[in-house]
Protein backbone atom coordinates (compact mmCIF):
# COMPACT_ATOMS: atom_id res chain seq x y z
CA UNK A 1 0.00 0.00 0.00
CA UNK A 2 0.59 3.69 -0.70
CA UNK A 3 0.45 6.05 1.76
CA UNK A 4 1.15 9.82 2.63
CA UNK A 5 3.72 11.08 5.63
CA UNK A 6 5.17 14.69 6.13
CA UNK A 7 8.65 15.20 5.80
CA UNK A 8 9.03 18.68 6.83
CA UNK A 9 7.55 21.59 8.46
CA UNK A 10 7.81 25.29 8.33
CA UNK A 11 5.97 28.60 9.25
CA UNK A 12 6.03 32.00 8.80
CA UNK A 13 5.17 35.15 10.56
CA UNK A 14 5.57 38.75 9.25
CA UNK A 15 7.56 40.47 11.83
CA UNK A 16 4.88 43.54 13.25
CA UNK A 17 4.28 41.87 16.42
CA UNK A 18 1.00 44.01 18.17
CA UNK A 19 0.34 42.84 21.94
CA UNK A 20 -3.37 43.19 23.37
CA UNK A 21 -2.04 46.46 25.00
CA UNK A 22 -0.53 48.25 21.62
CA UNK A 23 -3.47 46.87 19.54
CA UNK A 24 -5.84 48.33 22.79
CA UNK A 25 -4.16 51.75 22.24
CA UNK A 26 -4.48 51.60 18.47
CA UNK A 27 -8.07 51.14 18.60
CA UNK A 28 -8.79 53.80 21.26
CA UNK A 29 -7.69 56.18 18.69
CA UNK A 30 -10.70 55.49 16.63
CA UNK A 31 -13.19 55.40 19.81
CA UNK A 32 -12.89 51.68 20.06
CA UNK A 33 -12.91 50.12 23.79
CA UNK A 34 -11.33 47.11 24.78
CA UNK A 35 -8.36 45.93 27.18
CA UNK A 36 -5.75 43.15 27.68
CA UNK A 37 -7.92 41.44 30.66
CA UNK A 38 -10.61 41.54 28.34
CA UNK A 39 -8.99 39.50 25.35
CA UNK A 40 -6.86 37.14 28.00
CA UNK A 41 -9.42 36.32 29.83
CA UNK A 42 -11.80 35.68 27.31
CA UNK A 43 -9.75 34.28 24.14
CA UNK A 44 -6.56 33.73 25.51
CA UNK A 45 -4.25 36.07 22.92
CA UNK A 46 -1.94 38.25 24.07
CA UNK A 47 -0.44 38.91 20.60
CA UNK A 48 -0.76 39.14 16.79
CA UNK A 49 1.07 39.80 14.10
CA UNK A 50 0.41 41.85 11.00
CA UNK A 51 1.73 41.81 7.54
CA UNK A 52 2.53 45.39 6.16
CA UNK A 53 -0.04 47.06 3.88
CA UNK A 54 2.52 45.87 0.42
CA UNK A 55 2.70 42.50 1.60
CA UNK A 56 0.36 39.74 0.18
CA UNK A 57 -0.78 36.11 1.61
CA UNK A 58 0.99 34.69 -1.40
CA UNK A 59 4.31 36.18 0.28
CA UNK A 60 3.91 35.22 3.71
CA UNK A 61 3.35 31.43 2.08
CA UNK A 62 6.16 31.36 -0.31
CA UNK A 63 8.44 32.06 2.96
CA UNK A 64 6.70 28.73 5.30
CA UNK A 65 7.11 26.79 2.18
CA UNK A 66 10.84 27.94 1.59
CA UNK A 67 10.78 26.84 5.49
CA UNK A 68 9.31 23.76 5.05
CA UNK A 69 11.24 22.48 1.84
CA UNK A 70 14.65 23.33 3.95
CA UNK A 71 13.46 20.80 6.62
CA UNK A 72 12.27 17.97 4.01
CA UNK A 73 15.62 18.57 2.35
CA UNK A 74 13.84 19.56 -1.00
CA UNK A 75 13.95 21.75 -3.72
CA UNK A 76 11.23 23.23 -5.11
CA UNK A 77 11.74 21.70 -8.35
CA UNK A 78 11.51 18.26 -6.82
CA UNK A 79 7.04 18.84 -5.51
CA UNK A 80 4.49 17.77 -8.00
CA UNK A 81 1.52 19.25 -6.18
CA UNK A 82 0.81 23.07 -4.42
CA UNK A 83 -2.44 23.47 -2.33
CA UNK A 84 -2.73 26.66 -0.71
CA UNK A 85 -5.29 26.87 2.44
CA UNK A 86 -6.45 30.65 2.23
CA UNK A 87 -9.80 32.72 2.26
CA UNK A 88 -7.41 36.26 2.08
CA UNK A 89 -5.70 35.63 -1.45
CA UNK A 90 -3.88 37.97 -3.35
CA UNK A 91 -6.62 38.22 -6.25
CA UNK A 92 -9.49 36.82 -7.10
CA UNK A 93 -7.89 35.12 -9.61
CA UNK A 94 -5.71 33.22 -10.36
CA UNK A 95 -4.99 31.37 -7.35
CA UNK A 96 -2.74 32.40 -4.63
CA UNK A 97 -0.99 28.74 -5.22
CA UNK A 98 -0.15 29.42 -8.47
CA UNK A 99 1.56 32.64 -7.90
CA UNK A 100 3.25 31.23 -5.05
CA UNK A 101 4.48 28.11 -7.28
CA UNK A 102 5.86 31.19 -9.72
CA UNK A 103 7.73 32.70 -6.61
CA UNK A 104 8.93 29.48 -5.93
CA UNK A 105 11.07 29.82 -9.29
CA UNK A 106 9.23 26.53 -10.30
CA UNK A 107 6.09 25.88 -13.33
CA UNK A 108 4.45 22.71 -14.15
CA UNK A 109 2.97 20.49 -11.59
CA UNK A 110 -0.76 21.22 -10.85
CA UNK A 111 -1.54 24.45 -8.50
CA UNK A 112 -4.79 25.31 -6.69
CA UNK A 113 -6.10 27.04 -3.19
CA UNK A 114 -8.49 25.47 -1.12
CA UNK A 115 -10.74 27.95 1.03
CA UNK A 116 -12.92 25.93 4.06
CA UNK A 117 -11.85 29.23 6.16
CA UNK A 118 -10.56 27.97 9.13
CA UNK A 119 -10.87 23.96 8.20
CA UNK A 120 -8.69 25.00 5.12
CA UNK A 121 -5.39 23.27 6.40
CA UNK A 122 -6.97 20.07 7.06
CA UNK A 123 -9.21 20.22 4.01
CA UNK A 124 -6.18 20.70 1.88
CA UNK A 125 -4.00 18.23 3.91
CA UNK A 126 -6.55 15.28 3.33
CA UNK A 127 -7.13 16.07 -0.05
CA UNK A 128 -3.13 15.89 -0.55
CA UNK A 129 -2.96 12.54 1.11
CA UNK A 130 -5.87 11.10 -0.88
CA UNK A 131 -4.12 12.15 -4.29
CA UNK A 132 -0.99 10.92 -2.80
CA UNK A 133 -2.53 7.53 -2.11
CA UNK A 134 -4.44 7.19 -5.64
CA UNK A 135 -0.49 7.96 -7.18
CA UNK A 136 -1.90 11.84 -8.38
CA UNK A 137 0.83 13.03 -6.68
CA UNK A 138 4.28 11.97 -4.87
CA UNK A 139 5.63 15.08 -3.57
CA UNK A 140 2.85 17.96 -2.48
CA UNK A 141 3.21 20.89 -0.60
CA UNK A 142 0.62 21.71 1.28
CA UNK A 143 0.01 25.38 2.89
CA UNK A 144 -2.16 27.46 4.93
CA UNK A 145 -1.53 30.98 4.62
CA UNK A 146 -3.65 34.19 5.55
CA UNK A 147 -3.59 37.95 5.85
CA UNK A 148 -7.22 38.14 8.46
CA UNK A 149 -5.95 41.84 9.16
CA UNK A 150 -7.33 42.91 5.29
CA UNK A 151 -10.35 42.11 6.30
CA UNK A 152 -10.93 42.89 10.08
CA UNK A 153 -13.34 45.62 10.76
CA UNK A 154 -11.82 47.51 13.28
CA UNK A 155 -14.64 49.37 14.68
CA UNK A 156 -15.87 46.16 16.00
CA UNK A 157 -14.35 45.18 19.01
CA UNK A 158 -16.11 41.86 19.19
CA UNK A 159 -13.60 40.48 16.21
CA UNK A 160 -10.87 42.97 15.35
CA UNK A 161 -9.20 41.47 18.51
CA UNK A 162 -9.48 37.65 17.41
CA UNK A 163 -7.08 37.46 14.32
CA UNK A 164 -3.84 37.44 13.11
CA UNK A 165 -1.72 36.95 9.98
CA UNK A 166 0.53 34.61 8.85
CA UNK A 167 1.68 30.66 7.17
CA UNK A 168 2.45 27.30 7.66
CA UNK A 169 3.30 24.73 5.37
CA UNK A 170 3.83 21.07 5.31
CA UNK A 171 5.77 18.98 2.93
CA UNK A 172 3.83 15.69 2.52
CA UNK A 173 5.49 13.05 0.14
CA UNK A 174 4.63 9.26 -0.73
CA UNK A 175 5.84 6.24 1.47
CA UNK A 176 5.48 2.91 2.11
CA UNK A 177 4.35 3.28 5.85
CA UNK A 178 1.66 5.26 7.22
CA UNK A 179 2.33 8.85 8.59
CA UNK A 180 -1.38 10.00 7.56
CA UNK A 181 -3.59 7.59 9.51
CA UNK A 182 -6.81 8.84 8.60
CA UNK A 183 -8.86 11.96 7.87
CA UNK A 184 -12.69 12.94 8.76
CA UNK A 185 -14.04 16.11 6.76
CA UNK A 186 -17.51 18.07 7.34
CA UNK A 187 -19.24 21.02 6.51
CA UNK A 188 -22.99 22.26 6.63
CA UNK A 189 -23.62 25.23 4.64
CA UNK A 190 -26.81 26.28 6.95
CA UNK A 191 -24.30 28.20 9.38
CA UNK A 192 -23.29 30.42 6.67
CA UNK A 193 -24.42 33.70 8.13
CA UNK A 194 -22.29 32.70 11.67
CA UNK A 195 -19.39 33.58 10.15
CA UNK A 196 -18.36 34.93 7.04
CA UNK A 197 -17.33 38.03 4.40
CA UNK A 198 -20.65 38.49 3.20
CA UNK A 199 -19.59 41.04 0.26
CA UNK A 200 -18.00 39.98 -3.02
CA UNK A 201 -16.50 41.62 -6.36
CA UNK A 202 -19.41 42.40 -9.15
CA UNK A 203 -19.86 45.56 -11.89
CA UNK A 204 -16.06 46.86 -10.93
CA UNK A 205 -16.79 47.11 -7.37
CA UNK A 206 -16.89 45.58 -4.41
CA UNK A 207 -20.45 44.74 -3.38
CA UNK A 208 -21.86 43.97 -0.23
CA UNK A 209 -19.99 44.25 3.44
CA UNK A 210 -15.95 43.06 2.40
CA UNK A 211 -15.67 42.83 6.49
CA UNK A 212 -15.37 40.26 8.72
CA UNK A 213 -19.09 39.16 10.57
CA UNK A 214 -19.29 36.70 13.24
CA UNK A 215 -21.74 35.67 16.07
CA UNK A 216 -19.08 34.83 18.57
CA UNK A 217 -21.69 32.89 20.67
CA UNK A 218 -23.14 30.34 18.16
CA UNK A 219 -19.27 29.83 16.59
CA UNK A 220 -18.04 28.86 19.93
CA UNK A 221 -21.10 26.24 20.87
CA UNK A 222 -21.04 24.89 17.36
CA UNK A 223 -16.79 24.64 17.55
CA UNK A 224 -16.96 22.77 21.03
CA UNK A 225 -19.92 19.96 19.28
CA UNK A 226 -18.09 19.31 16.24
CA UNK A 227 -14.55 19.46 17.47
CA UNK A 228 -16.02 16.69 20.03
CA UNK A 229 -17.24 14.55 17.08
CA UNK A 230 -14.83 14.80 14.14
CA UNK A 231 -11.56 14.23 16.91
CA UNK A 232 -13.31 10.43 17.83
CA UNK A 233 -14.66 9.60 14.32
CA UNK A 234 -10.90 10.13 13.23
CA UNK A 235 -9.83 7.53 15.86
CA UNK A 236 -12.58 5.41 14.78
CA UNK A 237 -11.68 5.37 11.30
CA UNK A 238 -7.72 4.66 12.15
CA UNK A 239 -9.08 1.91 14.96
CA UNK A 240 -6.85 3.97 17.64
CA UNK A 241 -7.81 5.22 21.42
CA UNK A 242 -7.48 8.84 22.76
CA UNK A 243 -4.97 7.07 24.77
CA UNK A 244 -2.88 6.69 21.44
CA UNK A 245 -2.75 10.36 20.85
CA UNK A 246 0.75 12.13 22.24
CA UNK A 247 -0.59 15.97 20.56
CA UNK A 248 -3.41 17.46 19.83
CA UNK A 249 -3.22 20.78 17.40
CA UNK A 250 -6.78 21.91 16.94
CA UNK A 251 -7.54 25.52 15.33
CA UNK A 252 -6.30 27.81 17.51
CA UNK A 253 -8.87 30.57 18.11
CA UNK A 254 -9.59 30.68 21.24
CA UNK A 255 -8.19 28.60 24.19
CA UNK A 256 -11.35 27.94 26.28
CA UNK A 257 -12.65 25.94 22.86
CA UNK A 258 -9.22 24.02 22.65
CA UNK A 259 -8.89 23.30 26.20
CA UNK A 260 -12.56 21.88 26.21
CA UNK A 261 -11.69 19.84 23.25
CA UNK A 262 -8.98 18.29 25.17
CA UNK A 263 -11.27 17.51 28.39
CA UNK A 264 -13.71 16.21 26.35
CA UNK A 265 -11.41 13.73 24.88
CA UNK A 266 -9.77 12.96 28.59
CA UNK A 267 -6.54 14.07 27.84
CA UNK A 268 -4.32 16.23 29.87
CA UNK A 269 -3.30 19.73 28.71
CA UNK A 270 0.28 18.99 28.49
CA UNK A 271 -0.74 17.06 25.40
CA UNK A 272 -2.34 20.18 23.69
CA UNK A 273 -0.17 22.52 21.52
CA UNK A 274 -1.19 26.09 22.02
CA UNK A 275 0.18 28.87 19.90
CA UNK A 276 -3.36 31.01 20.10
CA UNK A 277 -1.66 33.24 23.01
CA UNK A 278 1.51 34.42 20.63
CA UNK A 279 -0.40 34.57 17.33
CA UNK A 280 -4.32 35.32 17.57
CA UNK A 281 -6.89 33.19 15.35
CA UNK A 282 -4.49 33.14 11.70
CA UNK A 283 -7.56 30.44 10.12
CA UNK A 284 -5.80 28.23 7.68
CA UNK A 285 -2.55 29.04 8.80
CA UNK A 286 -3.36 28.16 12.98
CA UNK A 287 -2.53 24.44 12.73
CA UNK A 288 0.69 24.66 10.26
CA UNK A 289 1.77 27.35 12.39
CA UNK A 290 1.18 25.59 15.65
CA UNK A 291 2.78 21.89 14.21
CA UNK A 292 5.54 24.13 12.91
CA UNK A 293 6.42 25.31 16.44
CA UNK A 294 6.26 21.96 18.01
CA UNK A 295 8.36 20.52 15.77
CA UNK A 296 10.72 23.52 15.74
CA UNK A 297 10.57 23.33 19.77
CA UNK A 298 11.65 19.59 20.14
CA UNK A 299 8.50 18.94 22.14
CA UNK A 300 6.37 17.05 19.04
CA UNK A 301 9.36 14.60 17.78
CA UNK A 302 9.30 12.26 14.80
CA UNK A 303 6.99 8.48 15.43
CA UNK A 304 4.75 10.92 17.46
CA UNK A 305 1.09 10.19 16.85
CA UNK A 306 -1.00 13.78 16.14
CA UNK A 307 -4.22 14.62 15.74
CA UNK A 308 -4.93 18.44 13.74
CA UNK A 309 -8.26 19.89 13.66
CA UNK A 310 -9.93 22.45 12.32
CA UNK A 311 -13.29 24.23 12.55
CA UNK A 312 -14.87 27.49 10.86
CA UNK A 313 -16.61 29.48 8.46
CA UNK A 314 -19.14 27.39 6.12
CA UNK A 315 -19.19 25.59 8.62
CA UNK A 316 -16.53 23.21 8.16
CA UNK A 317 -14.73 20.97 10.22
CA UNK A 318 -12.47 18.26 10.17
CA UNK A 319 -9.83 16.32 11.54
CA UNK A 320 -6.08 14.36 10.69
CA UNK A 321 -5.00 11.42 12.97
CA UNK A 322 -0.83 10.92 11.92
CA UNK A 323 2.22 9.78 13.00
CA UNK A 324 4.91 11.92 12.28
N1 LIG B 1 -13.16 44.13 24.54
C1 LIG B 1 -13.95 44.43 25.57
N2 LIG B 1 -15.24 44.03 25.65
C2 LIG B 1 -15.71 43.30 24.63
C3 LIG B 1 -14.92 42.96 23.52
C4 LIG B 1 -13.60 43.41 23.49
N3 LIG B 1 -12.75 43.13 22.48
N4 LIG B 1 -15.66 42.23 22.68
C5 LIG B 1 -16.88 42.10 23.24
N5 LIG B 1 -16.92 42.74 24.43
C6 LIG B 1 -18.02 42.85 25.35
C7 LIG B 1 -19.35 42.69 24.68
O1 LIG B 1 -19.79 43.91 24.14
C8 LIG B 1 -20.23 42.21 25.81
O2 LIG B 1 -20.59 43.34 26.59
P1 LIG B 1 -22.07 43.41 27.18
O3 LIG B 1 -22.19 42.25 28.11
O4 LIG B 1 -22.06 44.73 27.86
O5 LIG B 1 -22.99 43.35 26.01
C9 LIG B 1 -19.28 41.37 26.66
O6 LIG B 1 -17.95 41.76 26.26
C10 LIG B 1 -19.45 39.88 26.47
O7 LIG B 1 -19.49 39.59 25.08
P2 LIG B 1 -19.76 38.11 24.57
O8 LIG B 1 -19.82 38.12 23.09
O9 LIG B 1 -20.88 37.51 25.33
O10 LIG B 1 -18.41 37.42 25.05
P3 LIG B 1 -18.02 35.91 24.97
O11 LIG B 1 -17.64 35.43 26.30
O12 LIG B 1 -18.99 35.10 24.16
O13 LIG B 1 -16.66 35.98 24.13
C11 LIG B 1 -15.80 35.54 21.96
C12 LIG B 1 -16.67 36.45 22.81
C13 LIG B 1 -14.37 35.61 22.46
C14 LIG B 1 -15.85 36.03 20.52
C15 LIG B 1 -16.30 34.09 22.05
O14 LIG B 1 -17.68 34.04 21.80
C16 LIG B 1 -15.61 33.18 21.12
O15 LIG B 1 -14.43 32.92 21.24
N6 LIG B 1 -16.34 32.61 20.14
C17 LIG B 1 -15.77 31.72 19.18
C18 LIG B 1 -15.06 32.53 18.20
C19 LIG B 1 -14.20 31.66 17.37
O16 LIG B 1 -13.64 30.72 17.82
N7 LIG B 1 -14.11 32.05 16.13
C20 LIG B 1 -13.29 31.48 15.21
C21 LIG B 1 -13.66 30.05 14.88
S1 LIG B 1 -13.74 29.80 13.22
C22 LIG B 1 -12.69 30.83 12.53
O17 LIG B 1 -11.61 30.88 13.04
C23 LIG B 1 -12.98 31.67 11.35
Amino acid sequence: PRYARITGTGSYLPPRRLTNAQLAAELAQSGVETSDEWIVERTGIRARHFAATDVACSDLAVEAARHALEAAGRQAAEIDLIIVATSTPDMVFPSTACIVQHKLGVAGCPAFDLQAVCSGFVYALSVADAMIRTGAASRALVIGAEVFSRILDFKDRTTCVLFGDGAGAVVLEASDTPGILATELHADGSHVGILCVPGTVAGGHVTGDPLLKMDGQAVFKLAVRVLDEAARAVLAKAGRQEADVDWLIPHQANIRIMQGTAKKLKLPLEKLVVTVDEHGNTSAASVPLALDHAVRSGRVKPGDTVMLEGVGGGFTWGAVLLDL
